[in-house]
């Protein structure tokens, strides 16, 4: 491994070895971010290469890197790249310098907490260099451990949740929460994985997740890729799906989760959580603690309005008349009440879900076992 602030990606190969059909979705490789374009997918696996901190910034806003993990995971080598880019010796300058980047990449997408968790985190650790030119080398180290940490943390969930899956099952998600929107793995597909691996039959049915389609080009992609069964149905299909008994658990992913429980992730979730309750259908959420904010309170968290475009067209075509608008709310808030339990790299942490997350600071979380299928908690 080089410290010159550039190196190959060893510990993430030794993982894709274990399993080589598990995508890579980020890579560091001789000073250039690399990530998965998921604007190209279904159609083309390929990388978006970037060099400096404009590049990440307009990759997270164009969305050719979503997912809240990933965006975090991305911010943060997007903070090493500003880092490569100052060109003074004068600590406070660059500090300064290196604030107006984080910033920058904080901005990009306001709704997921992992962003600016990440880009604080990276931030935090430039204190630790003794110059600016030792400054890049501190802030891969750190920015490297926040991608270790994330992918360790996919697969812990991967395991907690896989006992709450019978042999089986089909499970409903909701936009993409794969390896696409993670460091790898995935969150809600990494519990769909897990058990697969165990040996259970899982069947998925994938919401496609209008209006950029995340669930029919990203999860469906990867799961037919490792040949897990999944059928692709329009968002409002999915109350049916459950009134008709196709759907045996819901299993999502999360942008924030605040201390009262209140769950933000992809607009259309919230329905399917109202009509899971209703068909009594366990509805979990499943998401690494970087995700948990115990700072803000629901009226407070920003839902990023996109582009009405977004909308209106499709395949750069349009499907509305030229002189009515759209409006395009990109994410929803789930209440705690809809939830059955949220699946975290630290376990599952049940209802009452205000209760148990007020109680555990994320220290506390950290000692967890893996329960056995026995312990899996109650649906209802
Ligand atoms: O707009 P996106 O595609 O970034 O939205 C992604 C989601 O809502 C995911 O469900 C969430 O980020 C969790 S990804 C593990």
């Amino acid at each position: 491994m080089r410290r010159n602030g550039t190196r190959e990606m060893g510990d993430q190969s030794l993982l894709a070895v274990k399993n080589s059909a598990e995508l890579v979705p980020v890579r560091w490789r001789n000073g250039v971010l690399e990530a998965v374009d998921s604007t190209l997918l279904p159609a083309r696996l390929a990388y978006v290469r970037m060099t400096n901190v404009g590049q990440v910034c307009a990759a997270i806003r164009s969305m050719k890197v979503r997912g809240a993990p990933l965006i975090g995971v991305v911010g943060a080598y997007g903070l090493v790249l500003a880092a490569g880019k100052i060109e003074t010796a004068d600590q406070v300058e660059a500090s300064r310098r290196l604030r107006k980047s984080a910033d920058a990449l904080i901005e990009t997408r306001p709704t997921g907490v992992n962003l600016r968790w990440a880009v604080e985190r990276v931030f935090k650790a430039s204190s630790r260099a003794s110059s600016v030119k030792s400054l890049g080398v501190e802030l891969l180290k750190e920015a490297d451990s926040i991608l270790r940490e994330e992918l360790e943390a996919a697969h812990r969930i991967g395991k907690f949740g896989a006992v709450l899956l019978e042999d089986g099952e089909t499970v409903l998600t909701h936009c993409n929460a794969g390896a696409l929107a993670t460091a790898g793995y995935g969150t809600a597909l990494a519990v769909v994985r897990a058990a697969v691996e165990q040996g259970k039959h899982i069947s998925v049915i994938a919401t496609e997740t209008r209006p950029l389609l995340q669930g029919s080009r990203l999860t469906a992609f990867e799961l037919a890729r490792e040949k897990i069964p999944v059928k692709i149905i329009c968002d409002s299909a999915a109350a049916q799906a459950m009134a008709r008994g196709g759907v045996d658990k819901v299993v999502v992913g999360a942008d924030r989760i605040l201390r009262s429980g209140h769950v933000t992730n992809k607009i259309g979730t919230l329905p399917i959580a109202l009509a899971a309750k209703f068909y009594g259908v366990p509805f979990y959420v499943a998401a690494p603690i970087s995700t948990l904010d115990f700072e803000t309170d629901p009226s407070q968290v920003i839902i990023e309005e996109r582009d009405p475009k977004e909308v209106l067209y499709i395949g750069g075509k349009r499907f509305a008349p030229m002189n009515v608008e759209a409006l395009n709310p990109a994410f929803d808030i789930t209440p705690p009440e809809l939830v059955t339990g949220i699946i975290t790299d630290r376990g599952v942490i049940v209802q009452p879900l205000a209760e148990n997350l007020s109680r555990q600071t994320r220290r506390k979380i950290a000692t967890a076992e893996i329960p056995s299928s026995r312990d899996a908690p109650s649906p209802n």
